[in-house]
């Protein structure tokens, strides 16, 4: 009865730390493509060939029903996945959706027209590919108008968290920020469209002012899978062991793993 949780890296435990807390009974296993990371510099062909090699692997484990845990495989690949690839009986989810639902104030499968809420200016930082694709635009656009979204493609921050550099990771978030500010002077709300920024979200709340919410996705994640798994019960699949797998070398990535999370994870050879 495992769930997988898939990113290209360390970002998706964010997310599975997150759901492992609100759903203690059921088993995760972790798939974090270390070797291939960063996956927000990558183009879309190239994004979509390692997610579904990742999911295929997560579906090896017993995992039925996998959550794509990186915005930006679930901005390049989800789609073309979910359109000719998943079989029937598997399921992929992604992260955007849960997101875009709280940051609209609405309650999950309403699909009513878009209208106007309460937020007007939304600060996005995002992994250049996911800022490419638009996709959080366009989810966006489905449920709100009149809200004004100003992007900002966060090179290098993905890199430098997968190599344990926090020096350099915090002094890269700083600049995005600034950056994004001078064309954004006050947003009501930012977002953090990537799950490697919530490691860094004291530094973003720090840059941005205590004025601006950050809305980060692990909890809303967390709390929509929660909300699914009590709807579809039957899409737990058999695996029935938590395991963290990497396609990096296992005694770095735990060593970093560590380092961000605060707690001891033992990762394997996936
Ligand atoms: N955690 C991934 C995301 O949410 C990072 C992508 C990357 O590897 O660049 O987008």
């Amino acid at each position: 009865m495992a769930v997988g949780v898939f990113d290209s890296g360390l970002g998706g435990l964010t997310v599975l730390d997150a759901a492992a807390k609100r759903l203690p009974d059921v088993p995760f296993v972790y798939y974090g493509d270390n070797a291939h990371a960063p996956y927000g510099v990558r183009d879309a062909d190239d994004i979509y060939d390692l997610t579904t090699k990742g999911v295929e692997r997560l579906w090896a484990a017993g995992c039925d029903l996998v959550i794509l845990a990186c915005n930006t495989a679930s901005a390049a690949a989800l789609k073309r996945m979910q359109e000719k690839w998943i079989p029937s009986h598997k399921r992929v989810l992604g992260v955007f959706v849960p997101l875009i639902e709280a940051l609209t104030e609405r309650q999950w499968g309403d699909n009513s027209p878009p209208r106007e809420v309460a937020v007007k200016h939304v600060a996005l930082f995002a992994t250049p590919a996911t800022v490419a694709s638009r996709a959080f635009q366009r989810e966006l656009a489905f449920r709100a108008i009149g809200v004004d979204v100003e992007a900002q493609p966060c090179a290098g921050v993905v890199d430098a968290i997968e190599q344990g550099d926090e020096i350099l990771a915090e002094a890269l978030v700083r600049s995005h920020v600034e950056a994004l500010l001078r064309r954004m002077p006050k947003p009501d709300a930012a977002v953090l469209g990537c799950t490697h920024y919530p490691l860094m979200e004291h530094v973003f709340q720090d840059a941005l002012g205590v004025d601006v919410r950050v809305f980060s996705q692990a909890s809303l994640v967390a709390d929509s899978l929660a909300d699914y798994l009590a709807r579809h019960p039957a899409i737990l699949g058999k695996g029935s062991e938590s395991m963290f797998l990497t396609t990096g070398d296992p005694k770095s990535v735990s060593k970093h793993a560590a380092q961000f999370l605060g707690r001891k994870i033992d990762f394997q050879a996936a």
